[in-house]
């Protein structure tokens, strides 16, 4: 597909079928994330693949809202990055997530951001500290956020570009 076509294809497919994501497909997505920029170039993003369904499930409830879809999911992809060797780590794993987002999108594996910096857990912890301590990550490890993927299970309309607000555009 185009780039544009994939920019207003792209839409948070939250419901999937039981299919697993194909091998080759799981890696070009990966391959998205670890190819894009970073500050510096220090490439301070990991990504852990979770297909334990156990896992998945753990995971879907770490937060009270906005991470149900993680347990119908067949991976997830959690972006993880140390605040010791990037202090950029919001700006490069956010990248990395689009990255994959829009590579996911292209290969026709629905997927939606989770959020997980700056959230909490339904009884009110860090949501980024029950990450790690559920997949056992050192405290330096900084989470933004999780890429649930899966076949979709629903058809979402694309994005027609018709909602791109120039007002809040200003030349000077
Ligand atoms: C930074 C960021 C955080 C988001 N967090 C969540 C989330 O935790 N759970 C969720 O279901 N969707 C989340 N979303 C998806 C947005 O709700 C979604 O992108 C927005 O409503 C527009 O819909 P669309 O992606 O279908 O175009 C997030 C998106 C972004 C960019």
């Amino acid at each position: 597909m185009e780039l544009n076509d994939v920019m207003l294809k792209r839409r948070s497919v939250r419901q999937y079928t039981d299919e697993p994501i194909p091998a080759d497909k799981l890696e070009r997505i990966l391959k998205a994330g670890l190819i894009a920029p970073t500050s510096m170039n220090r490439k301070p993003c990991e990504f852990i693949v979770v297909q334990d369904k156990a896992m998945l499930k753990k995971m879907s409830e770490v937060k009270e809202y906005g991470s149900a879809m993680i347990a119908d999911s067949s991976a997830a992809i959690v972006v993880i990055a140390s605040e010791k060797n990037a202090d950029t780590w919001i700006e490069d794993s956010s990248i990395a997530l689009s990255y994959m987002s829009l590579m996911a999108t292209d290969l026709g594996v629905g997927n939606c951001w989770c959020q997980v910096h700056l959230r909490k857990t339904g009884d009110g912890r860090d949501a980024e500290t029950a990450v790690r301590q559920l997949l056992k990550l050192a405290d330096e490890y900084r989470i933004v956020g999780i890429l649930p993927l899966g076949i979709p299970a629903v058809e979402m309309k694309p994005h027609t570009g018709d909602e791109a607000d120039f007002t809040k555009v200003q030349y000077r």
